[in-house]
Parts: structure tokens; C-alpha cells; sequence
């Protein structure tokens, strides 16, 4: 084991849940193996404006429950300049911080990587996105969140939809992933579903819509924000210009996607990757990040992560496209 005597530990980019179980975990995993743990505010901008909180055992009290994260978040455009770094850095030696673990997205990896190759500084990533688009991982924290919130709004959105006979456009985050989307049009029952990374027949799904209208019946579409045609209200125009969208409505669920308590996934993964990230630490590893795969903790190279794209279930698509036929 190597001798550890301060980490800190940040949330970067956009907040998901299950990053406040993730700070417990790895808070706690510290003090189990005499390690001090500190909180950085407001991701690498708490890096470079020396914004840290020393966290004890009770400071992750009544979090694991939490969305959002406590320790606030940001996306930090200034980290990409050395003379930001150099501060950061001397901020660390400052507090005797010799590791630091990132709990955020693909691109705060790469920022992070710089960092340690920079400054000889061993860092560990941990996957935290709603988006799940990171490669090298099965799931990061706050996807599943995320997906049960997209079902429970279509599951209400769906009662109108039934009740009127209409058919509904719901837009869903993603960024230029469709997994999120590809996983709610199927868990949803959703009768197509639009994603970045396809170009879909417009025709044919004209066509669709007119049968289904035509029989008086509802239906689901699930659009991801990235998706070709460029959101919900852009595959509302080409239905208005169709004369098809008397009967059509759209719903952007935004950020709500986001909030949250996470769910039973969420925390269990959030809790394993954050001890698992500590432990990494203390066997000397540095430059990885902790992932799920095949139900296995896991620790990858950072410099391997790439968005992943396209979603590996695909075959969900025809699934969707089978269930639905009208
Ligand atoms: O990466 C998470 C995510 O919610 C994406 O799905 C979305 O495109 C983006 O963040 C929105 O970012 P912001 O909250 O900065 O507008």
C-alpha cells in the first residue's frame, strides 16, 4: 500500500444523481484507511480559486439520498491553461493533498489527466453522467436515474395522450448520445424513437403517424436534443409542414432529467466506484478510471475514454419498431 495523506475529491460538469453517494463513498473509504479527505468546490474552478473543505465522517451524513452534489459543480473552460493548472496545483501542495479523484464526464477526465501527467499527481476518474457515453463502463452514475424519471414523465404525459388520441414528441438530454433516448423509447413503450446516431426515414414515419392517427390512437415519440433532424420542435415543424400536427405536441424534459434522488443503481454503483477509486489509489494506480462491466467493478486507462457512440443495444431499435407496428 502506498502512504496517502490527504485526498481531494470533486464533482465536474453536469451534476447527475448519485454523485453525493459517490462523495460519501469515497470520503468514508478514506477515513476507513486513515487517509484526510477534503471537498473542492465547485469542480476544477475550486482548484484554482483554493476552494476546499476539509469532509469528516459526519460531513456525508444524509447524503447517499441526495441529488445534485454538495460540493457544487461547474464546467471549467480555464483548466485548459497551464498557468490555472500551476495554481491548482500549488493550492494542493498547500493542503498536503497528495491524490485527487474526479467524479464527473469524459471531458473532465482529459483535463484531469493533463493535470497529473503535468505535476506527477495520481488521480482517479469515476463516470458520472446522465448521458452513459462514456466507453469503458457499462453504466455511469445517474443514467438509471435519469431513465426512470424519463418513464415516469412519459407514464404522465402518456394520460393526455391517451385521453386526446395524440401523439406526443418528447425530448429527452443526451448530448450526442441516444442511449438515454434509445433506453426510455424501449422501457417507455414508445412508438419511435429519434438519435443522433441515425438518420431516420421521415416518410416513413409520416406515414406511421397517419395510420396511427387515422385509427385514433396515441403515440410516443421519444427525440433525443442531439438527434439529426435537431430536437422535438424541428420534427414538429416537418409534421406542421405536412399538415400532421393538429393532433402532435411536444414535451422538453429538460433538466428535470437531471434531479433527483438517485435510484437503487445509482447508489449501490456510486458507492462501489467511490471505494473502489480509494482503494486504486492506495495500490499506487494512477490515470484510470472505475467502471461496471459484466456486473464488475473495473478500472480502465484514462486516456482510453471515448464517447461511445453507437449505443451497443441497438437491436433495442427494432424491438421498439416490432412492438409498434400499426
Ligand atoms: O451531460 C449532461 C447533460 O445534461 C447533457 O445531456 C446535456 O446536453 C447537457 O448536460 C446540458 O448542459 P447544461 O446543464 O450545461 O445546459
Amino acid at each position: 500500500m502506498v502512504k496517502i495523506q490527504n485526498i481531494a475529491v470533486l464533482t465536474s460538469g453536469g451534476d447527475a444523481p448519485g454523485m453525493n453517494a459517490c462523495v460519501r463513498a469515497v470520503v468514508r473509504a478514506a477515513i476507513y484507511h486513515g487517509i484526510g479527505a477534503y471537498g473542492v468546490i465547485d469542480g476544477f474552478n475550486g482548484l484554482i480559486k483554493n476552494q476546499f473543505k476539509k469532509l469528516d465522517y459526519h460531513d456525508v451524513s444524509n447524503i447517499i439520498q441526495r441529488g445534485g452534489t454538495i460540493l457544487g459543480t461547474a464546467r471549467c473552460p480555464d483548466f485548459l491553461h497551464k498557468k490555472e493548472r500551476k495554481k491548482a496545483f500549488i493550492n494542493l501542495q498547500a493542503l498536503k493533498i497528495d491524490a485527487l479523484i474526479i467524479i464527473g464526464g469524459d471531458g473532465s477526465f482529459k483535463g484531469a489527466s493533463i493535470f497529473s501527467h503535468e505535476f506527477d499527481l495520481p488521480i482517479i476518474g469515476i463516470p458520472a453522467t446522465i448521458d452513459n457515453d462514456i466507453t469503458g463502463t457499462d453504466y455511469t452514475i445517474g443514467f438509471d436515474t435519469a431513465l426512470n424519471t424519463i418513464i415516469d414523465a412519459v407514464d404522465k404525459i402518456r394520460d393526455t395522450a391517451s385521453s386526446h388520441h395524440r401523439v406526443f414528441l418528447v425530448e429527452v438530454m443526451g448530448n450526442n448520445s441516444g442511449i438515454l433516448a434509445l433506453n426510455a423509447a424501449a422501457a417507455s413503450g414508445a412508438e419511435e424513437v429519434f438519435m443522433p446516431e441515425r438518420n431516420e426515414d421521415l416518410q416513413k414515419f409520416e406515414e406511421k403517424l397517419r395510420r396511427a392517427l387515422a385509427a385514433n390512437k396515441s403515440s410516443i415519440i421519444i427525440v433525443a436534443e442531439g438527434d439529426q433532424i435537431g430536437g422535438a420542435k424541428e420534427v414538429f415543424a416537418y409534421l406542421k409542414d405536412k399538415n400532421l400536427s393538429d393532433k402532435v405536441r411536444v414535451a422538453v424534459l429538460g433538466h428535470m432529467q437531471r434531479g433527483g434522488s438517485p435510484s437503487f443503481l445509482d447508489r449501490l454503483n456510486a458507492t462501489l466506484f467511490g471505494e473502489q477509486a480509494v482503494v486504486e489509489l492506495l495500490q499506487g494506480n494512477t490515470n484510470l478510471y472505475i467502471g461496471m462491466h459484466n456486473n464488475k467493478v473495473i478500472a480502465s486507462d484514462i486516456n482510453h475514454t471515448q464517447v461511445k457512440s453507437p449505443p451497443k443495444n441497438m437491436d433495442y431499435l427494432k424491438i421498439i419498431r416490432k412492438l409498434s407496428v400499426y
